[in-house]
């Protein structure tokens, strides 16, 4: 379908996947299923990253091996992105995280900016940035983080989200035809309020239990 986007086949992530989406979830279920499938996501996703040699001792004898090339920074998109974080954080430890506050105003759908904070970094250059949100609905959320991190003259960016609408992936792959998403499920459609369907309903809400 499309040659970046990587829609996670794993028999946890449809079982994650289904215990998140009923709407009978706990709040506290929800966050716990989240963060398994960060995790997972974040696993798969490292698939991204290049390697560079390193040469060591071992007690007996040198040895070259690898070490990641790349300066990895993680981007929550809050409030929602935020539910992704432990997982991404468990298995890029050494991660350094920028935060970016948008909301979708509920009327037109547009993404508004309350808070941005990126890395001061040596050099921009051998740096990946995996950009966190569970919903990718109408891509507006979305572009306006990957145009905040290309800013900075990243080329390198990996998106990472649960549930995702064929219309913001057209949205993205329409500006930003180098960028890698990984999805753990291409739902249908989105209804007339921009709601994913059959989605999951309002993530940040779902997951801080705010609704
Ligand atoms: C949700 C979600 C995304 C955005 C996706 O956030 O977490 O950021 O909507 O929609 P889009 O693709 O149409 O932009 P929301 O605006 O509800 O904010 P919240 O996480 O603070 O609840
Ligand atoms: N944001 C959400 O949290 N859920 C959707 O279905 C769409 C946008």
């Amino acid at each position: 379908m499309y040659k970046n986007l990587v829609v996670l086949d794993h028999p946890l992530v449809k079982t994650y996947l289904t215990k998140i989406r009923d709407r009978k979830t706990s709040y506290s279920e929800f966050r716990q299923y989240v963060d398994k499938l960060s995790t997972l996501l974040a696993y798969e996703s490292a698939k991204e990253l290049s390697l560079r040699k390193k040469t060591i001792n071992t007690p007996l004898a040198k040895y070259t091996g690898s070490e990641l090339r790349q300066e990895v920074v993680l981007m929550p998109i809050l409030r929602a992105g935020l539910g992704l974080m432990n997982g991404f954080n468990h298995i890029f430890p050494e991660a350094r995280v920028s935060h970016l506050g948008v909301y979708r105003n509920e009327e037109t759908l547009k993404p508004v900016k309350y808070y941005f904070k990126f890395p001061r970094l040596k050099s921009y250059k051998d740096v990946i940035v995996y950009i966190l949100d569970p919903m990718l609905a109408t891509g507006g959320s979305m572009r306006h983080a990957i145009e905040e991190v290309e800013k900075h003259g990243i080329k390198k960016i990996v998106v990472a989200t649960l549930v995702t609408a064929p219309e913001g992936l057209k949205e993205i792959f329409k500006f930003h035809k180098n960028v890698k998403i990984f999805t753990c499920s291409l739902d249908k459609k989105l209804n007339d309020k921009g709601y994913i369907v059959p989605g999951l309903g309002d993530a940040g809400d779902r997951l801080f239990g705010t609704h």
